[in-house]
């Protein structure tokens, strides 16, 4: 009797080790693809993002707005200021106001919506580093436009600040306060027809360590 409980302890430890090596062997392979798979995504969403300027009349839903928003606000800034403020404009009138003013920005009078990133002075650094809000409002928008395109959304960033004529036109248009300042307006939409990106990379452009 003794004998046979001495085998089946034997037994059931080694049926333990087998499993505990199955388990990680599975976990190891697990984590592997899963990383894999998260890493070519987010760089196949940044190297098939290209402008997009037409737009199907598909509205886009409350829980995109948010996404796109959240993206923008995910982005670094100069000691985490944050010192953007975002307009989402999806009313038609203030949509055809903005491309009747703006001559750069037509395509508004197409996109079911747009967003206007600016930034706001009441919470920039201030002195010389007061301008790094414009690094900042400009990480958030290219967070927001490659959101959109991962949400099957195409959008176009069109300048604003620091062309003064634009800028005054946008804080016309939107009532904006003194110390909010238009950046750039960016019309959002379902794109109409096929969306080719650009190859950019030109290894020219590269130097390593010192320039000579
Ligand atoms: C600061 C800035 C201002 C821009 N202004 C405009 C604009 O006023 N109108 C427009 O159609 N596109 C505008 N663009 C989009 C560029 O034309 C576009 O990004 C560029 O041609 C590269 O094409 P891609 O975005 O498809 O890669 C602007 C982009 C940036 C970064």
């Amino acid at each position: 009797m003794k004998n046979i409980s001495q085998i089946l302890n034997v037994l059931l430890a080694a049926a333990l080790v087998i499993l505990a090596i199955k388990i990680t062997l599975l976990d190891n392979g697990k984590s592997q693809v899963e990383t894999k798979v998260e890493t070519a995504d987010a760089l196949d969403v940044i190297m098939t993002r290209a402008s997009v300027r037409s737009y199907t009349d598909k509205p886009i839903s409350t829980d995109k707005v948010e996404k796109m928003l959240k993206a923008a606000m995910a982005a670094p800034t100069a000691r985490n200021q944050q010192p953007w403020a975002f307009v989402v404009v999806d009313s038609r009138e203030i949509l055809d106001e903005l491309a009747e003013t703006l001559p750069h920005a037509k395509m508004a009078a197409q996109a079911p919506l747009a967003i206007v990133a600016c930034g706001d002075l009441t919470k920039s650094l201030s002195g010389v580093a007061q301008e790094y809000w414009v690094q900042d409002v400009s990480a958030a928008i290219e967070n927001l436009l490659l959101a959109a395109h991962a949400m099957e959304l195409g959008a176009v960033w069109t300048g604003v600040y620091p062309i003064p004529e634009r800028v005054n036109d946008v804080v016309q248009v939107l009532s904006l306060p003194e110390h909010i300042i238009p950046l750039a307006v960016i019309p959002i939409g379902y794109p109409a027809g096929e969306v080719q990106p650009k190859d950019k990379w030109k290894p020219e452009n590269v130097r390593y360590n010192k320039w000579e």
